[in-house]
């Protein structure tokens, strides 16, 4: 059910449903650490907690409160310490930020003054509003930090505060799959022009050419990225492009980040620290927090490579039996626990071969949820492209330097996550929930 068929009241009832859902998470990931972890930097790549907590009441504030419902800034001398745009991530810890007991309350307020705006908003006249479109974007802006707060969790070190429970083993038949499944050649619609919330990069809906292709069922396990390892895939400069082995060697990677070997011992067993606990690496598991570098190298070792973002957005969305295209891999339905790994639920991916009820035409599964998969595309705008509702939200990143990841990861939120979203990204960067999977080109069929 797409925003555009919910009545006023429907719409509402979504919205506060989004809106409420995104701060309980938020609320835990903040709660969790004392006021100390709350405002130390925990990585140059993250900013403090304490920032995102109130970055996100700001950018509420900033959309909701004074663009749609025309208020005056509540506090303007704070403004420019969360504008993204203004401070990189390395230098918020120098501003006089707000502390922990203002943070929350400024969120708190704004909320207060959203809620009472969202009683009586109507959803039409402005676009801003239209289908509830401003809402729809910062509840997707709050769970995106939400993904970016649990980054920080990963990073930070010192006792565990996270728990969660395990997502459970594959389903019987997942060491019964193939390892590849076919994704026909010819047209299919990519990106969208009708799903209400989706992001200016995603639109518009335009037809695309896929050649025939080949891609694997399941994102590449921990258990086939050690294979790699120890047939010396990191030694050998022959699977890696220039840029990527001139980082592998300056950045001395031997392995996905938080990995370890048992020991220092060249056989020693892999574990890897997960949200403040080590435990052996489960080889069954999709392979997280590698970079596109080591995604790309992976692939040539396999004598593959990674799917083209055209590619991956058909075998997700793509359905040969009707030639349409759909909202997700299971159909147009909205995510749900038994479709797809989504809502820092588990924190973690789940076993190669799980969600066989939501897997795609093609036979592909875990394409939403699991693990952010990296493309081998860079990132850049659709044809007829319009930058909205602001240039700073896509446009200022088209570029050749980022590399567009697709299908969300196990800290993502279903309203932060549709077959159309993109994300993008560094090739260096490794904090980041991603994994990948692989592809060849096919044979074009022949009568
Ligand atoms: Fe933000």
């Amino acid at each position: 059910m797409t925003e555009s068929q919910l009545d006023p009241e429907q719409l509402r009832a979504v919205i506060a449903r989004e809106l409420t859902g995104a701060r309980q998470r938020t609320a835990l990931l903040t709660d969790s650490v004392d006021e100390a972890d709350l405002v130390r930097q925990h990585s140059p790549l993250m900013s403090p907690l304490v920032w995102d907590l109130a970055h996100i009441a700001n950018q509420e504030e900033l959309w909701l409160l004074r663009e749609v419902g025309g208020r005056d800034s509540m506090h303007p001398e704070i403004d420019p310490l969360y504008d993204a745009f203004e401070h990189p991530r390395s230098e918020r810890p120098t501003l006089p930020l707000l502390p922990p007991g203002e943070a929350r309350a400024y969120g708190h307020e704004v909320r207060g003054r959203v809620l009472d705006l969202l009683e009586r908003a109507t959803f039409t006249g402005p676009r801003l509003l239209g289908h509830g479109f401003a809402f729809g974007m910062i509840a997707q802006h709050e769970v995106q930090h939400d993904e970016t707060m649990l980054i920080t969790h990963q990073i930070r070190s010192g006792a565990p505060v996270l728990a969660a429970p395990s997502p459970g083993p594959a389903p019987a038949d997942a060491f019964r799959l193939p390892a590849e499944v076919l994704v026909p050649g010819g047209p299919f619609t990519m990106g969208t022009s009708t799903e209400p919330w989706a992001l200016d990069n995603e639109r518009p809906a335009h037809t695309v050419q896929v050649a025939p292709f080949y891609l694997d069922t399941t994102p590449v396990t921990g258990g086939a990225y050690t294979e790699f390892i120890d047939g010396g895939g990191y030694d050998d400069p022959r699977w890696w492009t220039e840029a990527g082995w001139e980082h592998r060697q300056q950045a001395k990677l031997t392995a996905p980040l938080y990995w370890r070997r048992d020991g220092g011992q060249k056989n020693g067993q892999w574990t890897r620290r997960v949200f403040g606990r080590e435990e052996p690496v489960r080889p069954d598991e999709p392979v997280v927090h590698v970079s596109w570098y080591e995604a790309d190298a992976y692939a040539r070792w396999a004598g593959r490579r990674l799917p083209t973002e055209a590619e991956w957005e058909k075998a997700a969305r793509f359905d040969p039996a009707t030639g349409l295209t759909r909202r997700y891999p299971w159909g147009n339905a909205d995510p749900e626990a038994s479709l797809a790994n989504l809502g820092q639920a588990f924190l973690r991916p789940a076993p190669a071969g799980s969600y066989p009820a939501g897997a795609a035409p093609c036979g592909a599964r875990q394409l939403v949820g699991d693990v952010w998969e990296w493309t081998s595309s860079d990132f850049g705008p659709y044809p007829g492209f319009e930058a909205w509702p602001y240039k700073e939200y896509s446009e200022v990143f088209f570029g050749p330097e980022y590399k567009v990841l697709r299908g969300g990861s196990f800290a993502v939120s279903a309203v932060a996550c549709r077959g159309t979203f993109r994300n993008w990204d560094y090739p260096i960067r490794r904090q980041i929930f991603a994994g990948f999977r692989t592809a060849r080109s096919g044979e074009a069929e022949t009568a």
